[in-house]
């Protein structure tokens, strides 16, 4: 399936579409890779450019509402895999438009390119744990579960995952659904909770943590993540949903304790700040389907945090720029008013109520 393959990738100048792309011009060396990016403000080229003179890969500026683009890339590819998503929760918040369009329409015009070349034998949908919502103690969502997205983020993802849906049994389109818990690793744009914690403890800024800081996350590796998307690519069945967990679930303010002790920086950098609205208070996943598959994460909840510490530590060329960018204008709408009203963490007094 992916050895001599002609691979479209989408997104892949994001974060998990990067790490795969590199993942797979390692592991197979005649497999041929076009990456169509749009360059949003989540996208880092420099993310790949380890592979940039590579002859087995292609970089394509473009959306993937943009069918025209869409059908001329399609026409020369095997295997597509989507990772093109607007993601943040908090930026969908904010403005959910961007959202809809891209995670709902732009998968729209994929599926749809796709079921017009029969040449495209498999597609990946790269999904969400997000899309079951909220979960409670002790329970674990299976992949036939009902869908309960509770952001707009969530929503425009299941908005997705319905269209791939439609498209298997409507038109018998090879498509694959793969619902992952939250990753870490290089290169995840710093808006995201790890990166933003572990580059404000460099910086010895606050680290802004949302509520009572006890949601709970499956923190997977995101190599762990590309392994998974190979095997299930490869030895998966079309029509079917794979749930991707690492069962390294742990409290927020357990992760930021534990940041701050491998960067060697104070636990009075942290800050209880107002939380996000509608926040999901735990996500889990029954992974067992992928894992009868003969998969299983080759790393623990802190093999993963320090690898992507250290990864920040030795790569600020990587994410310094972003700080000097519009992301400066960003985190002071999300964090402005909530830094200046925040509680200092207290090591005597707990969490606060
Ligand atoms: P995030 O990285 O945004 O991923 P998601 O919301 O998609 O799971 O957030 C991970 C967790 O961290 C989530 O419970 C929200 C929390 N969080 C904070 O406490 N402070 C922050 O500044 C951010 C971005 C997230």
């Amino acid at each position: 399936m992916l050895d001599d393959a002609r691979i479209l990738v989408t997104g892949g100048c994001g974060f998990i579409g990067s790490n795969f792309i590199l993942h797979l011009l390692e592991r197979y060396p005649n497999a041929q890779v076009v990456n169509l990016d749009k360059l949003t403000y989540a996208s880092n080229q420099g993310s790949l450019r380890d592979v940039e003179g590579d002859p087995r890969y292609r970089f394509v500026q473009g959306d993937i509402c943009d069918g025209e683009l869409v059908d001329g890339l399609m026409a020369e590819v095997d295997v597509v895999f989507n990772f093109a998503a607007e993601t943040h929760v908090d930026r969908s918040l904010m403005e959910a438009g961007s959202f809809i369009m891209t995670d709902v329409l732009g998968t729209h015009v994929l599926l749809d390119s796709a079921r017009r070349h029969p040449n495209v034998k498999r597609f990946v949908q790269v999904s969400t744990d997000e899309v079951y919502g909220e979960m409670s103690p002790g329970a674990w969502a299976k992949e036939s579960d009902p869908l309960h997205p509770r952001s707009p983020y969530a929503a425009s993802k299941a908005g997705g995952d319905a269209q791939c849906n439609a498209f298997f049994e409507t038109y018998g389109l090879p498509v694959i659904i793969t619902r992952a818990a939250n990753n870490i690793g290089p290169r995840q744009h710093i808006e995201k909770m790890v990166p933003l914690f572990v580059t404000s403890a460099m910086r010895d800024e606050p680290l802004p943590l949302y509520g009572d800081g006890r949601q709970v996350r499956d923190w997977l590796y995101v190599e762990d993540h590309c392994r998974a998307l190979e095997l299930i690519a490869r030895e998966g069945e079309s029509g079917e949903v794979y749930n991707i967990g690492a069962d390294n679930h742990e409290e927020n303010i357990r992760l930021a304790k534990a940041l701050l002790q491998l960067l060697e920086k104070p636990l009075s950098l942290i800050r209880f700040v107002e939380d996000r609205k509608g926040h999901d208070r735990r996500y889990a996943v029954d992974s067992s389907k992928l894992r009868a598959l003969g998969w299983a994460p080759r790393h623990d909840f802190l093999s993963a945090l320090e690898r992507t510490v250290r990864w920040y530590q030795k790569n600020s060329w990587w994410w310094e720029p972003i700080y000097a960018g519009p992301f400066r204008d960003y985190y002071q709408r999300q964090y402005g008013d909530r830094l200046a009203s925040g509680a200092p963490y207290d090591p005597e007094g707990g969490t606060p109520q």
